[in-house]
C-alpha cells in the first residue's frame, strides 16, 4: 500500500509553492515597513506552557493539541498557535530589557491542531503572526489592527470584515463572569457536558461553544460590553477613535470573545465576505493580552497582536478571483548536438549560473526539435545551440526566443553577450 501524507496535512507542490514565496515576501515587506523583526520559535514546547499560556479550559488545550512524551518522559507539545511561545521567549530572553520597545515581532510557520478537517480547516496549517509587547497604548492596538488589515489590503482583497470587541480588564471580566453564571445555571441541564465544565471553570468560554451556539440563552447572554468598567471603557472608546481617524471600518461584535483565555481589552477578527470562500469566514483573529506575560514568569508588561492561516489567505484570493503571477521564466536554455558536447556544455551552464544567468539544458537525451520544444516550455528568452562543428570552431550560435533572431558568437565572447540580450530584455 503506498503511504499517504496524514490526514488533514497537505504537500505543497512547486504549482503552488511560489503563491506562498510571493505572499511571504509581501508580507516581510509589511513588517519591515510596520517595524516588526522576525522571531524564530521551536515547533515544540512543554505542554505546560500552552496549558497556561492559552488556557486549562479552550478548546485548544481540551481537545487539539499534539502531545507527547519524548523518550525521556516529558510532556511536549506540538504548537497549536505562537503567541504563548513568543511570549514565552520573550520572558525567556528578558526583551523587556532591550532598548528598543515595546518589542514589535512577527513570526511565520506551522501550527498543529487536531481539529476535524475541512475546508479552511487543517491539522497542520501555516500561520503568520505579530506581537506587539510592552506597550498599553491605544495607538498600538490600533497599529496592530491596520497591520492585519494591510495583509490582506496589500494583496487586492477587498470582501474584507473587520469585528472588533472589547472583554474588558480583569475587573470588568469579573463583573462579566458572575453575570454569566447567573444567565446560565437555570438552563445549565440544557447545555452541553462542556459547556457544564465551562461555567464552572470559565464561563466566557460558553459563548464560543460549537454544540450550544443555538440555544436560546445564548442569544440572550449578558453583553460584556455591558460591564466594562469605566477604565475599560475609555480604552475601547480610544483604540475605536484611533481607528475612525485612520479611516479603517469596523463594526463591533459584542459576542466575539475569541478561542484563547489569555485575552483582555481590545479582540478583533477579519472575515471575508467573498462569495464562495466558504462555510468558516474567520480569516485572522487577534487581541490584548495584558496579564499573559507575567503569566508566563515575566514582569507586569502587557501585549497585543494577531495572526492569520496563509491558507485561509489563499482561499480568500482564489474566491476573489485574485491571480497571482508566477515569474516562471528562464534566461538561457543550452541545446546540444551530439555525444562530445555534453562535458562542455555541462561547464558553461555552470559558468552561465555562476554570472547569475538562470539557465538549464537537457537532460533526457533529446532530439533537437525537443530541446527546442523544452526551451519554449520553459519560457526560455535565449536558446545556445552547441554542437561538435561549432566546438571545433569556437563559436557558439545563440538565438532569441522572442524575436528569432540568431548570431554566431565567439566562444569567450558568449557571457557578455547573453548579459547584453538579457539587459535589452528588460529595457
Ligand atoms: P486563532 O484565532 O486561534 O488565534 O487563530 C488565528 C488564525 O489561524 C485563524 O483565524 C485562522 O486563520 C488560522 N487557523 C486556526 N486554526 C486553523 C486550522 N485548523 N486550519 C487552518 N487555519 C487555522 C491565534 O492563534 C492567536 N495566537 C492569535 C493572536 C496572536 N492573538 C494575539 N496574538
Amino acid at each position: 500500500m503506498k503511504i499517504q501524507s496524514p490526514r488533514g496535512t497537505e504537500d505543497l507542490l512547486p504549482e503552488v509553492t511560489y503563491k506562498w514565496h510571493l505572499i511571504e515576501d509581501k508580507l516581510k515587506n509589511l513588517a519591515t515597513l510596520y517595524n516588526y523583526k522576525e522571531i524564530r520559535t521551536p515547533m515544540f514546547e512543554h505542554t505546560e506552557l500552552f496549558q497556561r499560556g492559552v488556557g486549562e479550559t479552550t478548546d485548544i488545550v481540551q481537545k487539539e493539541m499534539y502531545t507527547f512524551e519524548d523518550r525521556s518522559g516529558r510532556s511536549l507539545t506540538l504548537r497549536p498557535e505562537g503567541t504563548a511561545s513568543v511570549v514565552r521567549s520573550y520572558v525567556q530572553h528578558k526583551m523587556h530589557g532591550n532598548t528598543n520597545q515595546p518589542s514589535k515581532l512577527y513570526y511565520m510557520g506551522p501550527m498543529f491542531r487536531y481539529e476535524r478537517p475541512q475546508q479552511g480547516r487543517t491539522r497542520q496549517f501555516h500561520q503568520f503572526g505579530i506581537e506587539a509587547i510592552g506597550s498599553e497604548d491605544p495607538a498600538i492596538d490600533a497599529e496592530v489592527i491596520a497591520f492585519a488589515m494591510g495583509c490582506f489590503t496589500e494583496l487586492g482583497l477587498k470582501s474584507l470584515k473587520l469585528v472588533i470587541n472589547s472583554i474588558g480588564d480583569e475587573e470588568s471580566r469579573k463583573s462579566h463572569r458572575e453575570a454569566l453564571i447567573n444567565h446560565f445555571t437555570p438552563v445549565k441541564n440544557e447545555l452541553c457536558d462542556d459547556c457544564n465544565e465551562r461555567l464552572e471553570k470559565n464561563p466566557l468560554r460558553l459563548l464560543d461553544c460549537k454544540v450550544d451556539q443555538g440555544h436560546e440563552a445564548m442569544k440572550t447572554a449578558p453583553s460584556i460590553l455591558d460591564y466594562l468598567n469605566d477604565e475599560s471603557k475609555q480604552y475601547f472608546e480610544d483604540v475605536k477613535a484611533h481607528l475612525d481617524e485612520m479611516g479603517i471600518d469596523y463594526v463591533v461584535d459584542d459576542k466575539l470573545v475569541r478561542g484563547l483565555d489569555y485575552y483582555t481589552h481590545t479582540a478583533f477578527e477579519i472575515m471575508s465576505e467573498a462569495e464562495g470562500f466558504g462555510s468558516i469566514t474567520t480569516l485572522m483573529g487577534g487581541g490584548r493580552y495584558n496579564g499573559l506575560v507575567q503569566d508566563l514568569g515575566g514582569p507586569e508588561i502587557s501585549g497585543i497582536g494577531f495572526a492569520f492561516g496563509v491558507e485561509r489567505l489563499l482561499m480568500a484570493l482564489e474566491a476573489e478571483g485574485i491571480d497571482l503571477k508566477a515569474d516562471d521564466s528562464m534566461d538561457c536554455f543550452i541545446i546540444s548536438i551530439g555525444e562530445k558536447t555534453k562535458t562542455f556544455t555541462s561547464k558553461l551552464l555552470y559558468q552561465l549560473r555562476k554570472e547569475g544567468i538562470r539557465a538549464d539544458q537537457d537532460y533526457l537525451n533529446r532530439k533537437l526539435k525537443g530541446q527546442f520544444k523544452q526551451a519554449e516550455r520553459l519560457n526560455a528568452k535565449l536558446a545556445m545551440i552547441v554542437g561538435e562543428n561549432e566546438l571545433e570552431n569556437g563559436v557558439i550560435n545563440i538565438k532569441n526566443l522572442n524575436t528569432g533572431d540568431e548570431k554566431a558568437v565567439q566562444l569567450d565572447e558568449t557571457i557578455p553577450y547573453i548579459q547584453s540580450q538579457l539587459e535589452e530584455e528588460i529595457e
